[in-house]
């Protein structure tokens, strides 16, 4: 169900957004609306019901109780019609015809759409004769602004029911942390108890889907490589958290830290963050406050903790003391500060950038351990052994020329488990054919990894 509901509100968002380029009996208009009309039908007839409901709720959709995932790229437009019409949601009834669905549509093509409140609106709907399609008030259970509750929002949100792929969940995450950096430059305040809920949410997924939230690792940044950046972070930083068995408090908070350890530098010019030239010292200084003026962004958001707060101050300071922002010789770091520090370094050394190619994770290694002093002994130790030479979601081909993604690491640092995805010939294997191996037992005792394939996706 959640498909179709999925398809809908892209359908409605594009059908808008066509009405507004184009008169209302355009084909392609007309299109769009026979294809709602058709998956509404679709809808009915297999749920046996008489209206589709697709509520809004603080900037999401949510079907059934649940955040829908996918479309809040593309259903913007959708989100937006509701906040002007002051409702809810949107009701589709049973008997939902193109008519009612084009008519609908020029009240969206309206320049000016004359609705101060909810009744307005509905009356608006009534004088164009739309008779199928209403619209419901605003939730008001406030489930979404305390923690606690937020987080059963996202609970009820099973994994492999409503989520059909890991790329919806990664794209969910990151529209929040860009969501949350451009709030941070526009200085309008970063909502850090969302952020508490999607570290839940990813401390879920990356418990028992590893290797498929890192699959999404490598997805470069379209223009601002600091939100996938902080996604990448926060993933490596709760996955290596959680083998680590640190308790839930420490886990969300270096998720959060993880996902807005960089927020300070939404608040520094473009020309500054991504010039290609030498920076001069001024231009230095702006960057290297990054952390100092993050946390001081941070610091006024409701429900920060002192750890989220100490995080994102001190991820720039090297286990020596040295980096910035200065720190007295006496000052004690926490470890969920010490590991995401090295988790940030991991992450910018192993992404792409517009200067530089990936690194494998090996040549990454070396280059850390190489910077005496510059990270926690045990912290890098354990940071390596768990996320390897392969880490999860990566692609390898063995040395029999099958390919796979590493879908868990083990006790032998190449040797992980795989799920071969292409054979011998290095054809692939569509998804029934696909099977998992264990490196480390007898049977394979012949085969071992050859290459890491850091592109094999692309
Ligand atoms: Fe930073
Ligand atoms: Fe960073």
């Amino acid at each position: 169900m959640v498909d179709i509901v999925n398809k809908i509100i892209i359908l409605l968002s594009k059908g808008m957004a066509n009405r507004k380029l184009y008169f209302s009996d355009h084909p392609r208009v007309d299109s769009y609306a026979a294809e709602i009309v058709d998956l509404a039908n679709e809808f009915f007839y297999s749920n046996n019901s008489r209206q589709l409901y697709i509520g809004i709720v603080d900037g999401f959709f949510v079907y059934d109780g649940k955040r829908v995932f996918g479309p809040s790229v593309t259903g913007k437009r959708l989100i937006a019609l509701a906040k002007t019409l002051h409702c809810g949601g949107f009701g589709l009834q049973r008997g939902i015809n193109v008519g009612d669905i084009k008519k609908f549509f020029d009240i969206t093509a309206l320049k000016n759409i004359p609705v101060k409140k909810l009744a307005d609106a509905r009356a608006l709907l009534k004088n164009y004769g739309v008779v199928t399609i209403n619209i419901g008030d605003i939730y008001t259970d406030n489930a979404l602004s305390s923690v606690g509750a937020h987080g059963k929002v996202w609970e009820g949100q099973v994994v492999g029911k409503g989520l059909e792929s890991p790329s919806f969940m990664y794209q969910e995450i990151y529209d929040f942390v860009s969501k949350a950096y451009g709030n941070a430059a526009a200085g309008t305040g970063v909502n850090v108890e969302q952020a508490k809920s999607v570290s839940e949410f990813m401390l879920k997924y990356i418990q028992t889907n590893f290797a498929d939230v890192m699959q999404y690792v490598h997805y470069p940044d379209n223009d601002s490589y600091t939100v996938g950046h902080s996604v990448r972070v926060a993933s490596l930083a709760i996955y290596v958290g959680l083998k680590m068995g640190w308790d839930d408090n420490d886990l969300l908070s270096i998720g959060v830290a993880g996902l807005l350890h960089d927020i300070g530098k939404a608040v520094i010019p473009d020309e500054i963050l991504l010039k290609k030239g030498k920076l001069t010292k001024e231009e230095f200084e702006i960057i290297r406050d990054h952390p100092r003026a993050g946390a001081e962004i941070l610091m006024e958001q409701k429900g920060v903790s002192e750890l989220d707060l100490a995080a994102c101050w001190g991820h720039h300071i090297r286990y020596d003391g040295a980096g910035y922002p200065d720190v007295p010789l006496w000052a004690v770091r926490h470890p969920v500060t010490a590991l995401l520090q090295v988790c940030d370094v991991f992450e910018a050394l192993t992404a792409v950038r517009p200067y530089k190619p990936a690194l494998e994770p090996q040549v990454a290694y070396s280059i850390m351990l190489n910077d005496k002093g510059a990270f926690h002994p045990g912290l890098i130790a354990a940071f390596i052994s768990m996320v390897t030479v392969y880490p999860p979601g990566t692609y390898v081909r063995l040395t029999d020329k099958r390919v796979g993604m590493v879908v868990e690491v083990t006790e032998v640092i190449d040797r992980p488990n795989l799920l071969v995805t292409a054979g011998e010939g290095g054809y692939p294997l569509d998804a029934d054919s696909q099977y998992y191996i264990n490196l480390n037992e007898v049977e394979n005792k012949d085969v071992a990894v050859e290459k890491l394939l850091l592109d094999y996706l692309d």
